[in-house]
């Protein structure tokens, strides 16, 4: 759907007219719930089938549930097994530290890895975990002095300078660190105070053909048959606190642990998740909706298409080929493949037309509400200026800045201008993009063809977008300007490691007009291409209208909270602590099919392909299933379960999150969600939006029965 300014206002006309119920309250298992205020959901919660208390989940005075669930470095969550600081998260989490440790000798990443005792365990410099001890409202002191005369920029200054004052009071003579998240747009403000671990060592990983079992195309999807998890140990001083690795640093003994439930759930049982999602858009107006789902959304999923189409076709060629690009592969694939999925989503549940009706019911409400009047046209009018500005910079980060050649020049034309004053300054980073000169062209002959086939395609399809019409005066039509790219390509000294590395090694700052202005072409597109995007006048425009969005969406959220006295409003994650809940469910994904809500490893079994890198099946895994040799981990029909389905609402962050039963035992670790339901970032569906877990058996029988790595589940609490 594409869509001009004009239909744009035209719109908003239409929403004032158009006549409907608005749903703003959570539907159903819709949520993610601030662990402190849990006790307002205790009641829905234990009504659902719940046996704990909100208590035994939160509680700042004794040990409860929170103090078993970990932030694992900015992005996912763990959560401690033993009592000896053990934690489990998933192998995509784990991944880059797997492959720090993997060498050709050593190759964990493939074979797995299991530590033999705590002294094999490998420190990875870097990795955090924390840990939640309290967290409070802090609301008032945050807007202290604050007014809604102020500009955002004089507000946010205020808001800075107290909580500054907030934090340092909170961990005054503590070695706790204190951090404050907005919630709603900034009605509301909460305070963090955590404790940071910093001493975290790998303890193990299974092989990635079972943790990262049916690869990308398996991504995003049920049914689902993937191993993904990994497991780190938290060490401490003596003294149980956070230190720096040391090799004398002790196992840490967290507060609390997690008890591990074998009973498994069936259909319709009550499970929760808890942990620390990243984002999520669930207040935003039908422009934004429409932004993301047909317009941006698009434009990304078109360019990474290309990208993936010309890695993919690399990959089939050699195994060098399939190393070198398969973890960049994963990663564009991952958004990629979730944005046609939210796309779908949005599209099939009519979120356009959805929210307009919740508008056109605000606007209504507000008839006698004055001071709320005026918001949603404001918010309309603020993105018909963004719209456009959004739309060049996708085309830009996604299509521009495509391939390593773009990325190469745009290293080179920052150095350059940072450097300008300096010579000094401009020699050290010139020796560093040698330095780096050395690794890129180690394998440049086999990159170089990809890599050209990428800039072409991605250059010309931002072209044909009319995004860079500085070109039309020059080159006419689109074979010349096909032409322009290739030779763009093909003669640059950046692709030439002799040239470019004589280049860097004489450049001297005298020289950089001339350099900058058409000395190294590759160099001159790049700074018309980003001067053109990137004007002061787009900036300008864009963070105005970025500032005042936010500036609207609080008094908007205000506003809906006003209107709907009685409901309950989660807030959007933002990467805290979150409790959502729901039920195990299979669904129903298109006509005449119905999915399950788990999956067995006979289906591993059915999905096995020698061929195909991604559904290889260890020997050892088969051995075992020829066997029937699951022991405790098999369910009542004597299958091994793998993974499950539940209507819990989760989001990127997720990821390695515990998934709990009625009496917040552990029975999965969640690690995904259902591409039919990945719209649940801005709009949630009860009847497609799932969540997918590893099932705790499967990683139980993993740890025991394939890796033999007995003395791990000898620290864990098992119950049947
Ligand atoms: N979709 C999951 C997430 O968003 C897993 C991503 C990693 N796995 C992959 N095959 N690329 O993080
Ligand atoms: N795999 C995601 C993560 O890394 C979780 C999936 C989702 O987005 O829900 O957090």
């Amino acid at each position: 759907m594409k869509k001009s300014l004009i239909a744009h206002s035209q719109r908003f006309v239409f929403l004032l007219l158009a006549l409907s119920f608005a749903l703003p309250a959570a539907l159903a298992d819709e949520g993610m719930w601030i662990p402190m205020l849990l006790g307002r959901n205790e009641a829905a919660m234990q009504k659902a089938g719940m046996r704990i208390s909100a208590k035994d989940i939160y509680d700042i005075n004794n040990a409860c549930l929170k103090d078993a669930v970990i932030l694992f470095n900015q992005g996912c969550t763990g959560e401690f097994v033993s009592d000896q600081g053990l934690f489990l998260t998933n192998h995509h989490c784990g991944y880059s530290y797997i492959v720090s440790h993997s060498t050709e000798a050593h190759n964990y990443l493939t074979n797995g890895f299991w530590a033999e005792d705590l002294a094999h365990e490998l420190p990875c410099p870097g990795l955090t975990a924390t840990r939640l001890v309290r967290m409070e409202d802090v609301t008032d002191q945050v807007l202290h002095g604050v007014s809604d005369s102020d500009s955002e920029e004089a507000r946010q200054q205020k808001i800075d300078a107290n909580i500054e004052k907030v934090t340092a009071e909170a961990v005054k003579g503590t070695h706790y660190k204190a951090i404050v998240k907005p919630f709603y747009y900034g009605n509301q403000y909460f305070m963090y105070v955590n404790e940071v671990f910093r001493d975290v060592r790998l303890v193990g990983a299974p092989p990635s053909n079972i943790g990262k079992f049916g690869g990308d195309t398996d991504n995003w999807m049920w049914p689902r048959h993937t191993g993904d998890f990994s497991i780190f140990r938290v060490y401490t001083g003596s003294d149980n606190k956070p230190a720096d690795y040391s090799p004398d640093n002790k196992p840490y003994r967290p507060l609390k642990h997690l008890t591990i439930s074998l009973k498994g759930v069936e259909e319709g049982d009550f499970t929760f998740v808890f942990g620390y999602p990243g984002t999520t858009k669930r207040y935003v107006t039908h422009d934004e909706v429409d932004l993301s789902a047909n317009a941006t959304n698009p434009i990304r999923i078109a360019l990474r298409d290309i990208r993936l189409r010309n890695y993919k076709a690399a990959m089939e060629q050699s195994v060098a080929q399939r190393l070198k690009y398969s973890s960049r592969v994963a990663s564009i694939a991952n958004g990629w493949k979730k944005w046609q999925g939210e796309t779908l989503g949005i599209n099939r549940l009519h979120g356009v037309d959805q929210k307009m009706r919740q508008e056109a019911s605000f606007q209504r409400w507000a008839a006698s509400h004055p001071q709320y009047e005026s918001v949603l046209p404001e918010l309309n009018d603020n993105y018909s200026r963004l719209w456009p500005v959004e739309i060049e910079w996708t085309y830009f980060n996604e299509g521009i800045m495509a391939s390593d050649f773009m990325n190469r020049t745009f290293k080179l034309w920052r150095a350059l201008r940072e450097t300008q004053f300096d010579d000094s300054l401009a020699h050290e980073q010139c020796e560093a993009l040698v330095a780096e000169n050395e690794r890129f062209f180690s394998d440049f002959a086999m990159h170089s063809p990809t890599d050209r086939a990428i800039f072409v395609e991605t250059a010309l399809y931002v072209w044909k977008a009319g995004q860079l019409s500085f070109l039309d005066s020059k080159y006419h039509g689109e074979a010349a300007v096909r032409r322009f790219f290739e030779d763009l390509y093909d003669n640059s000294i950046l692709n030439n490691k002799d040239k470019y590395n004589k280049f860097l090694h004489s450049y001297r700052t005298k020289n950089y007009t001339k350099v900058i202005s058409g000395g190294i072409p590759a160099v001159d597109f790049f700074n018309v291409a980003y001067a053109h995007a990137y004007s002061s006048d787009k900036r300008s425009t864009h963070a105005s209208a970025r500032n005042n969005i936010n500036r609207l969406m609080r008094t908007y959220v205000r506003g809906m909270m006003e209107q709907f006295p009685d409901s309950n409003f989660f807030p959007d994650a933002n990467l805290t602590l979150r409790v959502t809940y729901g039920h195990v469910q299979g669904f129903r994904p298109r006509d005449a099919v119905y999915y399950t809500p788990y999956s067995t490893l006979d289906g591993i079994i059915e999905k096995e392909n020698p061929d195909i890198y991604d559904y290889v099946v260890e020997p050892r895994l088969k051995e075992l299933y020829n066997n029937k040799d699951y022991g405790r981990y098999a369910n009542s029909r004597g299958e091994l379960p793998t993974c499950f389905i539940a209507t819990n609402h989760t989001t990127g962050g997720n990821s390695g999150s515990p998934v709990l039963n009625a009496d917040g035992q552990l029975i999965g670790i969640n690690f995904d969600r259902c591409w039919e339901g990945t719209m649940s970032d801005l709009l949630f569906d009860p009847d497609y939006c799932r969540n997918i877990s590893l099932d705790i058996r499967y990683c139980l029988f993993l740890i025991d029965k394939f890796a033999g790595a007995h003395r791990l589940i000898d620290e864990m609490t098992i119950v049947q």
